[in-house]
């Protein structure tokens, strides 16, 4: 099997699908690595660290001569056109996000296999690129905040007095929340989290912050959060004001799969903040939790600063592609024995992250969203 990496075409992507110590692991299942020059160059990989690989300059070439891509983001209609009929390709395809892209991969015969559908499972659990790269989120997300607040995070007693610590609230506390409330504890903050899943409560707590308790339980399919009542709503806002107008920095991560993010942070809840506070909204990839959040961008709102970075994995890309590169390559081993194709479609892991084969579009939310669109 030989299995490409091209370079990432977005200026935004700088992580890589293949780190250079994980090309011994592809050369184990019997594999060759054909590999585009500088495509690890946006993480920090020269490729001169890459050993035992064959590097092509052109794109096209590569794509002709590869039996398996991988990728970070989905391809391009571009770059799709390049792939030899067969091809399997595997990444963060995001079907909701690239419904186009996703239909040239169906119309052109590819097998793509989507990381983020990975099943939650323990079997899968080294392939789960949701929680490595959530976790990246979390952790960058609070320095972010740190970094633009007008306040120290720890307390600190000093000759020129004592400095109260910063309250941090933490909505949503998944993978990413978790690990913001880790962080920001580690800085020395006060930590206040929020979640509308009842289990949320033990690990908050695990981590030593407090968790603010709203009278609402919302636990959805598969341990995931559904979207709330109009009246559910309104019981949560009602609350969080409160905590919110006491929180120096706010890192919110609430998202619903398949779903706009929900709306969580109004306007009135911004302008109780004070002056110089700060709001990283993690989830405004999917429209955000904050109503003024504005995709890749900072705005200041009566001084109060709203932060909604899309693609924060890619700020911290050596560990994002480190880490990314290791789920692939556990994912490949599903794929590939003694160097020859071995897919068992039995595999719940494998039929559950299959997008596109043999010209259909399998995962039924993209095959709605593609049907709808057309
Ligand atoms: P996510 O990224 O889908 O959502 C982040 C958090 O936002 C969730 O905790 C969710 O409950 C919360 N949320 C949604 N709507 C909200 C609202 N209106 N207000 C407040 N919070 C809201 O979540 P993630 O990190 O992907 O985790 C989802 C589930 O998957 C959890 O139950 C987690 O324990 C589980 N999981 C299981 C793993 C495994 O290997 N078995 C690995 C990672 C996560």
């Amino acid at each position: 099997m030989r299995v490409a990496i091209p370079k990432e075409i977005t200026d935004a992507e700088n992580r890589v699908a293949l780190v250079p110590a994980l090309v011994a692991d592809l050369t184990r299942l019997g594999c060759t690595v054909l590999f585009e020059n500088g495509a690890g160059a946006g993480a920090c990989y020269p490729d001169e660290l890459y050993q035992n690989v064959t590097f092509y300059s052109d794109p096209a070439k590569l794509y002709q001569d590869a039996d398996i891509v991988l990728k970070v983001e989905a391809p391009f209609e571009e770059e799709v056109a390049q792939f030899k009929e067969n091809t399997i390709v595997i990444g963060l395809l995001s079907g909701y996000r690239f419904p186009e892209r996703i239909a040239a991969l169906s119309r052109r015969n590819i097998t793509s296999f989507a990381m983020e559908l990975v099943p939650r499972i323990s079997r899968a659990q080294s392939m789960d690129a949701l929680s490595s790269q959530a976790t990246i989120v979390g952790y960058k997300a609070v320095l972010i905040a740190a970094n633009m607040t007008n306040r120290f995070f720890p307390m600190l007693t000093t000759a020129a007095g004592t400095i109260r610590p910063s309250e941090v609230l933490v909505i949503g506390a998944g993978v990413a929340g978790l690990q913001a409330i880790a962080t920001a504890k580690r800085l020395g903050a006060i930590v206040k989290a929020y979640d509308i899943r009842t289990a949320a409560r033990e690990q908050i707590e695990s981590l030593g912050a407090k968790m603010i308790n709203i009278d609402v339980q919302a636990e959805g399919a598969g341990g995931y959060a559904r979207e709330l009542t109009d009246d559910e709503k309104q019981k949560q806002q009602t609350v969080l004001l409160e905590a919110i107008s006491r929180s120096q920095a706010i890192i919110s991560t609430a998202l619903i799969p398949g779903k706009p993010a929900p709306k969580i942070i109004t306007t009135a809840m911004v302008e109780a903040m004070a002056p110089g506070s700060v709001i990283v909204d993690c989830a405004a990839i999917a429209g955000g939790n904050c109503e003024l959040t504005q995709p890749d961008k900072t705005i200041s709102h009566q001084g109060i600063l709203i932060n909604g970075p899309t693609n924060i994995p890619s700020m911290v890309a050596k560990d994002a592609s480190n880490m990314y590169a290791k789920n692939l390559t556990n994912f490949l081993a599903l794929l590939v024995k003694d160097g020859k194709l071995n897919i068992d479609w039995q595999d719940e892991i494998l039929s559950q992250s299959v997008l596109t084969h043999q010209n259909e579009i399998k995962h039924q939310p993209t095959r709605n969203l593609i049907a709808g669109a057309s």
